[in-house]
């Protein structure tokens, strides 16, 4: 294929507005699978399936004949979700346009807003698509108006379709040879391929998504990693057709796959450029760094099987690169990792991966976000390496009495609703904190609010409380938004007086009386009664601010063997010897792992 014929494109959208679903049909279409075998042929992982959400960009190669001439269309189906925000920009890199889908009947969401912004910067040819036309209930000229008024594109260049039916999908396809621009990449340059994507193949070891910007790359060349500086020949290389099909040969604009004989997983990283050996070419600018959002301790089931957890998390953010990955230790739980999520359904689907992709079982801590300090002393900025300061693990926050200044993360979100919800939903905001910044009508009946959060009061139940409030139709969706300071405290658990600093954690003042208490609800309900009376208290410097108590109850387990039988009796204070190992001593008082476990747990 000439560069002149090839298309790279992406698919975005809100969630649900049928990405997936036009990716089947375009594959038909272009004959890449049978026709009606199209259950969403791009939603590769289990736990896409089973969720029925796209997690992960998936590119696939379709071959298109227009004007008597074929043509080489490479989609990416990128997912909708605000956790997964960072595939969307990831893809884009490797995109010159994009389609913007929109559900005719629900019309611009927050998510919608996202993306095309995101697209609009990396300056992306934009086709607008109203898909969902078979409806009863879908307004096409509202929704048409609403894109008009918003994004500032042409009306009469907004295609209308149904995915489900496939009517309108091939106009679709000619819209994208005739807007947007080939690829502008030479192929008698020195090779520079692209690493967008990478994963880790059980059978086949690290498989490489290039994206060659240019030159040639074929079987057996012998390519060299800008980064490592290692080199390896290539083994396999070819397109996504819409599974691996090997062709030998990659062309500038072109985008594959490759496998190189790669058996550590940290050598194919996501931004990277690969080039021919003996050449000097000036690598393409990498990816920002992805910013983490929520951090939560993850730990093996059992201390012996750390390493299996190592080599599966090494595996998955090979996969993964917005995961951010530390050491970390807990003295019930034994050596594990912290790690840094975009997000709580970014956390849930990355350990359902772990579990189901790399049989990985794993018990992942509640999740925090982080905070900053500002400390004073020379002493203690020396000690800690700096003023200022990132607490990623709420009992890692330095003494109060150093603490200068605290700061929270804050996001600018994005609200979209009827306007009947206008006043529950500024109402809402304010219970959260939110700062309302702008409002305005983007149609007769809509409005989209701009608000500024602290990212602690979106992140748990805002969302859930937002669909309820306007019956399922406001969206939501941000972005970060830096650090703002603020009052924070540190609220600190004890048990008969024993600090437990697993459970340690950080909040807004407002907000202490009502977490402390929740966690020692939780702690009641979740440790067993011992021969003794149990006082649980959430403190803060020192002060009471919640307390339950966890009655006595007596227990022996000799009391069933009477008299006599002394190896019975050894055996079992033998066995409850081995089930202390299991168990966290806070004190005189035993909590079984499981119980901690519960309540670490989210
Ligand atoms: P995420 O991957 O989660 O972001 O969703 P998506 O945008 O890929 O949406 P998907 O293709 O999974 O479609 C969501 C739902 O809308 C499914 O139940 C589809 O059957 C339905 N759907 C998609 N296109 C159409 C259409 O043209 N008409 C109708 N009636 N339903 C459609």
């Amino acid at each position: 294929f000439p560069v002149e014929n090839i298309r790279n494109f992406c698919i975005i959208a809100h969630v649900d507005h049928g990405k997936s679903t036009l990716a089947d049909r375009l594959l038909e279409i272009t004959g890449t699978i049978p026709k009606g075998n199209n259950q969403q042929v791009l939603d590769k992982l289990p736990v896409e399936r089973e969720r029925g959400i796209t997690v992960k960009a998936q590119t696939a190669s379709l071959i298109y004949r227009y004007n008597d001439q074929d043509y080489l269309l490479n989609l990416i189906d990128t997912p909708g979700h605000v956790d997964f925000h960072y595939e969307v920009s990831r893809s884009l890199a490797a995109c010159q346009g994009v389609i913007l889908l929109v559900d005719a009947n629900q019309g611009v969401q927050a998510q919608t807003v996202a993306n095309f912004y995101l697209a609009f910067e990396a300056e992306l040819t934009i086709i607008p698509v109203l898909n969902k036309i078979d409806l009863k209930n879908a307004q096409v000229e509202v929704v048409s108006d609403q894109i008009h008024n918003l994004f500032d594109l042409d009306k009469k260049d907004i295609l209308k379709i149904s995915a489900k039916q496939g009517t309108g999908v091939e106009e679709v396809l000619k819209a994208v040879i005739e807007r947007i621009p080939c690829p502008k990449f030479d192929k008698t340059k020195p090779l520079r391929a692209f690493v967008f994507d990478s994963w880790y193949d059980r059978f086949k070891g690290v498989v490489a998504h290039f994206a060659i910007c240019d030159g040639i790359i074929k079987e057996g060349d012998r390519i060299l990693c800008n980064s490592t500086k290692k080199n390896y020949e290539v083994t396999e290389i070819g397109i996504m057709y819409p599974d691996q099909v090997s062709t030998g040969v990659l062309f500038a604009g072109q985008v594959g796959y490759a496998m190189m004989n790669m058996k550590n997983t940290d050598e194919a990283k996501i931004g990277d450029t690969f080039y021919h050996e003996n050449q000097t070419v000036k690598p393409l600018p990498g990816f920002k760094e992805a910013i983490p959002m929520v951090f939560a301790g993850m730990f093996p089931m059992e201390h012996s099987e750390f390493l299996q957890l190592k080599s599966a998390i090494e595996k998955l953010t090979l996969n993964d690169r917005s995961v951010q990955v530390r050491m970390d230790s807990s003295p019930v739980l034994g050596q594990g990792y912290r790690l840094g999520f975009l997000g709580l359904l970014h956390m849930e689907v990355f350990n359902q991966r772990l579990e189901q992709e790399f049989d990985a079982s794993v018990i992942i801590t509640a999740p925090n976000i982080a905070f900053k300090v500002k400390i004073k002393g020379e002493k203690n900025i020396k000690q800690y390496g700096s003023e200022e300061l990132l607490v990623l693990n709420p009992c890692l926050m330095p003494s109060i009495d150093i603490i200068t200044e605290y700061q929270e993360p804050m996001v600018n979100g994005t609200i979209i609703s009827p306007a009947e919800y206008i006043n529950s939903i500024t109402e809402l905001c304010l219970n959260h904190r939110g700062r309302l910044k702008d409002q305005s009508y983007i149609d007769d009946t809509r409005v989209l609010f701009k608000v500024l959060f602290p990212l602690s009061e979106i992140l748990v139940d805002f969302f859930d409380k937002l669909k309820s409030l306007s019956s399922g139709y406001a969206s939501f969706d941000y972005e970060d938004a830096g650090f703002e300071i603020t009052d924070l405290v540190k609220v600190d658990f004890t048990l008969n007086g024993r600090e437990v600093e697993e459970l340690t954690l950080i909040c807004h003042v407002s907000r202490a009386r009502d977490m402390a208490k929740r966690v020692c609800e939780r702690l009641k309900a979740t440790i067993p009664r011992q021969q003794f009376v149990i006082a649980v208290q959430g403190k803060v410097n020192q002060k009471v601010i919640a307390r339950e108590d966890i009655k006595a109850y007596r227990k022996d387990v000799t009391a069933k063997c009477y008299g006599g039988d002394i190896t019975r009796k050894m055996k079992l204070l033998k066995s409850q010897a081995e089930g202390k190992k299991k168990l966290r001593m806070i004190g005189n008082i035993e909590i079984p792992k499981d119980a901690f476990i519960k309540i670490l747990q989210k």
